[in-house]
This record gives structure tokens, sequence and C-alpha cells, in this order.
């Protein structure tokens, strides 16, 4: 068998991109300069980065059948990212999203339209061969399923050699309350500065030590903040500090968190420091910055970063 592969758990959905010299008015009619299709979703998008790096990856969500999906799914394929996992609804719209992006500043507007399909659940997760991954990480979405198949992945580990245990990571990015019961799960946690904000807290660092408490014993949990950067602390207590490393232009930040996730995830799965991930995670989420998409962002030194 080949290398083991990283599974992201979580959503997929088509992401229409008009790119605007500023952000319009209400109820005006201009011109965008340009416009895009482009495979979105927060695990979806941490596929596309960890691929780019050159990891073996694969996304587990649903999409309904129809044009949007067959985009997504010859797109997934484009990046080599292995989509196996995909389950197939019946009922409901593959979801998309309405993506302005301020090219004046890189900020994204995005509505998104999700709520109709079914997340997948424990009883999709049964069908995962767990022998083909060394680790996985779940986007929070339905948490009480999520936890399910933690729990399974959970139960492989406890059973199975050391060395062959799967990593657990997870994202809580939206301000819902159902989401901060994962914030005990796994050994690494990601929060989003606007959860942080939402709980109270004015910086990643004041956030990841003041929700520490809340995870499990023994995980890291790291929280980004923009142009701030990102911190980290773990069980031995040291709060650990990344500056950002803004690109000489800011064009597109669509996805810079996720791309973030997927870096320090790479980089942790290489056997790098908490210290060196967010450092690598802030690196390419700031590469990811100066460019519309994903594409150019792993160049040659970054890349060889985390292979010295
Ligand atoms: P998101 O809002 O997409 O979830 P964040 O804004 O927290 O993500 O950003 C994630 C990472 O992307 C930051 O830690 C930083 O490294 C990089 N980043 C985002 N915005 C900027 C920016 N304006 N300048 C430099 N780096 C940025
Ligand atoms: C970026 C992203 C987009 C998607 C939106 C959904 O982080 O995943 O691709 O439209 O967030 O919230």
């Amino acid at each position: 068998m080949g290398e083991k592969r990283i599974l992201c758990v979580g959503l997929v959905c088509l992401d229409i991109i008009n790119v605007v010299e500023r952000y319009p008015e209400e109820d005006t009619d201009t011109r965008c300069l340009s416009q895009r299709w482009q495979r979105g979703g927060n695990a979806s998008n941490s596929c596309t980065v960890l691929s780019l790096l050159g990891a073996p990856c694969a996304f587990m969500g649903s999409l309904a059948p129809g044009h949007i999906a067959d985009f997504i799914m010859s797109d997934f394929s484009k990046r080599n990212i292995d989509a196996s996992n995909v389950r197939w609804q019946t009922l409901g719209d593959t979801p998309c999203a309405c993506c302005l992006v301020n090219i004046s500043n890189g900020a994204r507007t995005v509505t998104l339209y999700d709520t109709n399909l079914p997340d997948v659940t424990a009883n999709d997760f049964q069908n995962v061969d767990l022998t083909q991954y060394k680790w996985m990480h779940w986007e929070g979405r339905n948490a009480d399923e999520q936890i399910k198949m933690i729990h399974k992945v959970n139960d492989y580990n406890n059973i199975c050699p050391t060395d062959q245990r799967i990593t657990i990571s997870v994202e809580i990015e939206k301000e819902r309350e159902d989401l901060y019961q994962l914030f005990q799960y796994g050994e690494l946690v990601f929060v989003s500065k606007d959860v942080a904000r939402h709980l109270g807290y004015n910086s990643s660092a004041e956030a990841v030590a003041g929700l520490y408490p809340r995870v499990k014993s023994g995980a890291y949990l790291v929280c980004a903040w923009a142009e701030q950067g990102a911190d980290a602390l773990g069980p031995d207590g040291r709060v650990l500090h990344s500056p950002s490393f803004p690109p000489e232009t800011i064009v597109d930040t669509l996805g810079a968190g996720d791309t973030f996730n997927a870096s320090v995830i790479y980089a942790l799965s290489k056997g790098q420091t908490m210290e060196e991930a967010i450092t690598f995670g802030c690196r390419i989420a700031g590469k990811k910055c100066g460019v519309q998409g994903y594409d150019g962002i792993v160049s040659g030194d970054l890349h060889s970063f985390c292979h010295e």
C-alpha cells in the first residue's frame, strides 16, 4: 500500500466568484472584473491545498447528482483528490455560494445556500476503510453525527498498532452552540476568530488561553487571526505565535483559513513541531491571499521548508 491519506470531512459547494473593484452599493447594477466557478467548502478547499502540497488526500461529504456535482467531481479529479467517499443524496441540492471578492483589499463576502442537502452521517462513515488513512479532519457541521464518527476512529485507534493510528483534528468555525461540543474531540482543534470573538476574545493568544480548558487532555488548540497571524497552545502551557506573511498585494482571502488549516495539518503530519506548523500555515495562507484561487501558492521554497 502507498502513503496513507488525509481525509477531510465537511462541506463541498460551488463558489460562483465575482471579482469586483470595490464592494457594490445595494440595488445598483455594476460590472465585475472577472467571474469564475470554483469548487468550495472548507473541507474541500483544505483538500485542494493538501493536494497542492503533495499529500495524498480524500474528501467526504454530500452531493446531489446534476451539473454542479459534475463540475465538482471533475475538479476533485483534476486536483487528484479521492472523492470515493462522497455520499450521493437523492433529496436536496448541491450547496452553492455567491462570493464577491474585492480585489482592492482581498475581502470576501459570501452568501451560502446549503440548507436542504443532508450531511454525511455516522452510518455513511461505516463504509470508510479506516486502514487507508493517517489523519482525519472534521469541519464542524452536524456535530452529533460527527462525534459518532470520531468515536469509531477512537475505537479503531485503541486496537491498532501505535504507528497505524489515525490523528484526529476538528474545526469550529461557525458561531453555533452545537459545534462547541467538538472542542472535546481530537488532538488538534482549530477555532476561528469569528467563534473566538463571539465568545469574547480579542486576539488569537487570548482565545487559545481562554478556550484551552474546553479541549481534551493533551490536545492542541489553534486560532488564526487574519493579518495578525495565528497562535497555538498545547499541553506544555506555552502559547506559540506566528506572525502573518502578507503578500505584496492582498487580492483574494476566500479560503485563507482553509489553506491555513490544511498547511498546519500537513506540516504536523510530516513531523514538524507546532511552532513550525503554524508558521508554515501562515506562510502558505499568506501566499494564497496574494493570488486568485489556489494555483501558485506552493512554490518550491515553501514546499522544501517542510522537507528539510
Ligand atoms: P478565514 O477568515 O478565511 O477563516 P483567517 O482570516 O483567520 O481565515 O486567516 C487565516 C490565515 O490566513 C491567517 O492566519 C493568516 O496567516 C492568513 N491571512 C488571512 N488574511 C490575511 C491578511 N489580510 N494578511 C496576511 N495574511 C492573512
Ligand atoms: C471558504 C468557504 C467557501 C464557501 C464558504 C462556505 O472558507 O469554504 O469556499 O463558499 O466558505 O461557508
